[in-house]
């Protein structure tokens, strides 16, 4: 029911949805609705209550709810359960800490209002503020540890594919799952695997996207380089639709990932990489490639030919020449 009285302001941002209205429709009274929607200002929710208007829902947005998430998700099981807290130091470590200390189902999400030691790939920091969506799923595949390196790839065509319908269709992929708009890195991944050599056992993924927090705010040295949802469309968007849209479309890749369609995967990536058939250089620790990106082979790795050899690459960062 709160769910619903939710709805309903927020189809009608910015203006007053009469008390009579909530309780037409949902059945109740009025006092029950007046207690309904003090527990979704207990929840973060910004509502004023006019006499003889009704409640008006403003600055919702950033607002991270897990039951609003439960609520529009339509997926198998990836967000059956969702931890939501406003702070943490980072979702993954979190997610790894709860799969050491309890049985953590598989399609867990862990998500945080901002993180105060977000982490990126290669041991790099992730600016974490409020208004982003930082988040990490737990998933249990039983997978060969070779396997695993393709999983970089179906976890960033999903997020690309996911965020599709906020951004016109203008999301691409650098290698291996950076996520960008204009040529402005918009999100990134990061995949945290434990296992033997035997095979998987767990795997986190970790997922941040820039949404209602502007490059305005950005530090200068990320401006040029970084960008946000809201800059790139002109609109705050629901960090819960969003979320929703990014978990459907993980559960999709990852799930004809487990069915081994791994062609689908590899051209999906094909087409939303960023720099294939293009100049790139590599930086693989103080040794440098360059060369055209031919491709990208079965296990993830990407092809670069300077000429006189094809590299097959497996970690580093790509830079557009
Ligand atoms: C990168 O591009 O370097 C990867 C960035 C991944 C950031 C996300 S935010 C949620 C999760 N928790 C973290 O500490 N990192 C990932």
């Amino acid at each position: 029911m709160r769910q619903l009285i939710l709805q309903k302001l927020v189809e009608h941002p910015g203006k007053a949805v009469s008390g009579e209205a909530l309780a037409h429709l949902t059945g109740l009274s009025r006092v029950a609705i007046w207690k309904h929607v003090e527990a979704l200002k207990q929840a973060g929710y910004n509502i004023t209550g006019i006499r003889g208007q009704g409640y008006i829902l403003r600055d919702w947005q950033n607002v991270i709810d897990s039951d609003r998430i439960q609520m529009l998700l339509n997926t198998r099981n990836l967000g059956d359960r969702i931890y939501h807290v406003n702070e943490t130091k980072s979702t993954n470590t979190t997610a790894r800490q709860m799969i050491l200390e309890q049985q953590v189902p598989e399609g867990t999400v862990i998500i945080a209002a901002r993180q105060t030691g977000g982490r990126g790939r290669q041991g790099r920091k992730w600016h974490s503020p409020v208004g982003g969506l930082w988040f990490s799923v737990v998933l249990f595949p039983r997978l060969e540890l070779q396997r695993a390196a393709l999983l970089s790839l179906v976890m960033a065509v999903a997020v690309a594919r996911g965020l599709e319908k906020w951004t016109e269709n203008s999301c691409q992929i650098k290698w291996p799952n950076d996520i960008f708009i204009n040529g402005h890195k918009v999100g990134g991944i990061l995949l945290e695997l434990s296992g033997e050599l035997d095979g998987l056992h767990s795997l986190i993924v970790g997922v941040g996207i820039n949404v209602n927090n502007s490059v305005n705010n950005f530090s200068s040295d990320l401006r040029n380089i970084g960008t946000s949802l809201v800059d790139e469309t002109g609109s705050t968007l629901d960090l819960n639709e969003v979320i929703v849209s990014v978990i459907e479309s993980m559960e999709k890749y990852y799930d004809s990932f487990l069915k081994g369609d791994d062609n689908l995967i590899m051209d999906e990536f094909r087409e939303l990489c960023l720099h294939l058939g293009k100049e790139i250089s590599i930086d693989l620790g103080g040794h440098l490639v360059k060369g055209v990106n031919t491709g990208i082979d079965i296990n993830g790795s990407l092809l670069v030919d300077d000429g006189m050899t094809e590299h097959s690459i497996t970690t580093g960062d790509v830079h557009l020449i």
